[in-house]
């Protein structure tokens, strides 16, 4: 039997990458549109290692709608992942035409060409930040979107409109909005992983780069909030569970299950944790010392967020499998395959 194939755009990228490995071993074909501008070769290479499989890559820029159609020309597919995205929330604070013309063009010119093409099945990579500051903890997939904070926010919020819209319009589509919780850890075999470029804006890369000696200090920003340890509080997702969240949702699709046609799913293990409590975890389960001080709050932080991860375990028939202590572990592994 012919295997389904899935376009997985920005396929070099962390979560794409990740994806990818786990589409493969779910027995789908893969073909990796990326343009490299926030990735490296090394994820594909690392794909390949992994899975055994020589998976195509393409090199092309999904913003570039004639240059995207040639892999459309050449590759046959039925469902695609969009990951191809910008995803620095400060950075988008200070280029954020670079954000609204990557984001959602990217998307635009893939919804359109997979309607020209008779491609039906997307899964779009969403964000927790959708809720803003929630009102009320654990936030489910009826909690208000509040207005968003940033333009990386608001491009996912426009973004999961416009896949609402559009499915309504063609019923013949069918999409599926991830919202991611906070990412993190590497694959088992750390040959793929986070490549931050330039200082780490993100916690977990920060904390690693700080123990293998990179950064002197780590800052953790507040510890003066409203929370049990004063620190913000977020709901940590293993990078190799979230990946298998996409495959379940492609399953959904090919399957025939999602009648709604949008759907949106929580992808979050349903746990909060503290900053402090994932730099003492880490300490603790990788038996290093880490460097860090209180610094101030970072602007624009909501306090606390963490997920309701309930519908994606009834209907996608998915749930967070590697404990906090396994994906800190992982974090570290990778961090030293990087020497
Ligand atoms: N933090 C520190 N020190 C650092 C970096 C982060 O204390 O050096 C703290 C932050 O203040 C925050 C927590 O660690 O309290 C997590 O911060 P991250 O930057 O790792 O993640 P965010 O929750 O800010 O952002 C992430 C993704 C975004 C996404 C957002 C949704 O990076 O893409 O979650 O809330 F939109």
């Amino acid at each position: 039997m012919k295997k389904e194939c899935v376009l997985v755009a920005g396929g070099a990228g962390y979560i794409g990458s990740h994806t990818t490995v786990e589409l493969i071993e779910a027995g789908y074909d893969v073909v990796i549109a990326d343009n490299l501008s926030n990735s490296e070769m090394r994820a594909v290479e690392g794909v390949r290692k992994i899975t055994g499989v020589d998976v195509p890559f393409v090199q092309v820029d999904c913003c570039d709608k004639e240059a995207f159609r040639q892999l459309f020309e050449q590759y046959t597919f039925d469902s695609a992942i969009h990951f191809a995205a910008s995803k620095a929330v400060g950075e988008s604070v200070e280029k954020p035409m670079l954000y609204y013309r990557n984001n959602l063009l990217s998307l635009m010119n893939l919804v359109e060409l997979m309607h020209e093409y008779g491609r039906h099945h997307l899964v779009f990579s969403s964000s927790c930040t959708v809720y803003g500051e929630p009102d009320k903890q654990p936030v489910t997939e009826l909690t208000p979107r509040k207005e968003a904070t940033s333009p990386y926010g608001n491009t996912k919020q426009i973004s999961e409109d416009i896949l609402r819209d559009t499915v309504k319009a063609w019923p013949e589509m069918k999409a599926i909005a991830l919202r991611y919780f906070n990412p993190i850890g590497a694959h088992p075999s750390a040959l793929i992983g986070e490549l931050p470029r330039g200082v780490p804006q993100n916690l977990v890369p920060y904390v690693t780069q700080t123990a293998a000696g990179i950064r002197k200090c780590l800052s953790v920003f507040g510890d003066d909030y409203p929370t049990p340890d004063g620190s913000c509080i977020r709901d940590y997702i293993d990078v190799t569970d979230l990946a298998k969240a996409h495959v379940k949702a492609i399953d959904r699709m090919v399957g025939g299950k999602n009648k709604a046609g949008y759907e949106v799913f929580n992808v979050g293990t349903g746990r909060g944790v503290s900053v402090l409590e994932l730099v003492k975890g880490f300490e603790r389960v990788n038996g290093v010392k880490l460097n860090y001080k209180i610094a101030p709050r970072r602007a624009g932080d909501i306090i606390a967020i963490w997920a309701d991860p309930t519908l994606a375990n009834e209907e996608l028939g998915w749930r967070a499998e590697r404990t906090l202590d396994e994906t800190l572990a992982s974090a570290w592994r990778w961090q030293q395959s990087l020497k």
